[in-house]
């Protein structure tokens, strides 16, 4: 199976000669620095968490984290705007407080990730409730709280939040997600802005949609939203996206709907997992900023793996090496449960020592513990010769790592570790095996 599907590995090749190499480039992003052999996230040594904390073990480099929304905030300057966090790339109780500080909102899919955004003390009014399969009691829950607004995906959805705000005798803002029907060059599991795709409104529907919330004396239509995809490195989707959200303004506002408030263009935003283009903050803006201007209206993107993904690695150690087929197999601590990405969508993530030891390097698979022969991390990877106990940094393993973690084999989830400057903490526990059964029940 050939890797890098996710990882865009045909623009490889594209950075001129000067420029720094992928690795140098994979540790900015993500404040690596290699000293006396030793790799330290920011101040902070990953050889002495993997110590005290056992691997394998997420990590995640909180100024990193900082960096990324201040750099998307600032190329955003010239709009009126919010950065409302996508929580299902990285739901951890630290991460979003440290996303809250620097006044980002935040984006939702479930009531579980709206009671943590409120445990990590954002106010109702910054939470979206977007999500294509929300149960009646997400939406009642989500109408109580007061939530921002809620992205509704379908004309049924519609008329269950209707029938709720009459119920609960309160004013409800809506935003109806759009499919603008636009191709994206990403995963076919995470381009979610194509006709013929469960997400989103199609276009033909959307005005006689506005005009249900227009009638409906407890509903008030405050903002179009759109989400094309994940992992999308170029900016011409969100052109054409945006051009069409654009279109459907005017038809509304000729249609005599004045409420619109906010244009929603989603998340998306690609990152670097080794060799291929990121999406860049200020190549962003440059195409974005001229359509949206001109709207007056309040712009929400809704990012996730580009504010933590970079940030974070996963740390694992090898427990054993072995030859077999005329191949070689690095056998790890981490597998699929842990960092299912690899497995479920051939995505590449960069993997590296944690002392570097300079043994000569050759080509090996770097698998799980996992019984399943697609629990891999690596397939077929050039790396420097490895002994049992040596430690390895997987990169790029910020967003949609922990969150995807699973107990599978009855493996207990990894803790996850916040370094603060050259400080660190334990933001979440290692799971207990006991954990693990504590509900289960013997007999009837
Ligand atoms: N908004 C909506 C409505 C979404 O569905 C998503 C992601 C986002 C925002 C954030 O997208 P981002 O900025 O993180 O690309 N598990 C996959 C990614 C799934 C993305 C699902 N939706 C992966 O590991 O690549």
């Amino acid at each position: 199976m050939g890797e890098g599907l996710l990882s865009g590995r045909a623009a490889a090749g594209q950075r001129g000669s000067g420029l720094a190499s992928p690795t140098e480039l994979l540790f900015g992003d993500a404040g690596l620095v290699r000293r006396g052999g030793g790799l330290y996230l920011d101040g902070v040594s990953l050889t002495d968490i993997a110590r005290e904390v056992g691997t394998p073990a997420y990590v995640y480099n909180a100024e990193a984290i900082r960096g990324r929304y201040r750099s998307l905030d600032g190329a955003l300057a010239s709009l009126p705007h919010r950065i409302c966090f996508a929580v299902k790339a990285n739901s951890n109780l630290a991460i979003l407080r440290i996303l809250k500080d620097l006044g980002a909102g935040v984006d939702i899919v479930s009531a579980g990730e709206m009671a943590r955004a409120l445990a990590a003390g954002f106010a109702p009014e910054q939470i979206v409730f977007s999500g294509v399969g929300k149960t009646a009691d997400e939406l009642r829950s989500a109408v109580r709280t007061g939530v921002g607004h809620l992205n509704v995906e379908s004309r049924e959805e519609l008329e269950l939040v209707g029938s709720i705000a009459e119920a609960e005798a309160v004013q409800v803002r809506v935003g109806i997600r759009v499919n603008p029907d636009v191709t994206t060059d990403t995963h076919p599991y995470i381009s979610t802005g194509k006709s013929g795709i469960k997400f989103g409104v199609p276009t033909d529907q959307v005005i006689p949609a506005a005009e249900y919330i227009l009638g409906h004396p407890r509903l008030e239509l405050t903002t179009l939203a759109m989400h094309l995809g994940s992992q999308l490195v170029d900016t011409e989707p969100f052109r054409q996206g945006i051009g069409r959200l654009i279109d459907l303004v005017e038809g509304l506002r000729r249609a005599g709907i004045t409420t619109l408030r906010v244009l929603d263009i989603g998340g998306g935003l690609g990152i670097r997992y080794t060799d291929e283009r990121s999406m860049e903050p200020a190549e962003f803006a440059k195409a974005v900023v001229p359509l949206l201007a001109p709207t007056a209206l309040k712009v929400y993107l809704e990012p996730g793996r580009f504010l933590v993904g970079s940030a974070g690695v996963l740390l694992t150690r090898v427990l054993y090496r072995k030859h077999s087929g005329g191949k070689e197999f690095v056998v790890v601590d981490a597998g699929m449960n842990d960092l299912v990405r690899p497995s479920h969508y051939q995505a590449y993530h960069e993997i590296v020592e944690l002392e570097e030891r300079g043994r000569p390097s050759g080509r090996a698979d770097v698998v799980g513990p996992v019984c399943e022969t697609g629990d891999f991390l690596a397939l077929d990877r050039t790396l420097p010769g490895l002994e049992a106990g040596d430690a390895l940094a997987v990169l790029g393993a910020g967003a949609y790592g922990f969150v995807m973690a699973s107990n599978y084999n009855s493996r207990p989830r990894p803790p996850e570790v916040i370094v603060e400057g050259a400080k660190w903490w334990v933001a979440r526990e290692r799971e207990k095996v006991e954990d693990l059964f504590a509900t289960e029940k013997l007999s009837p």
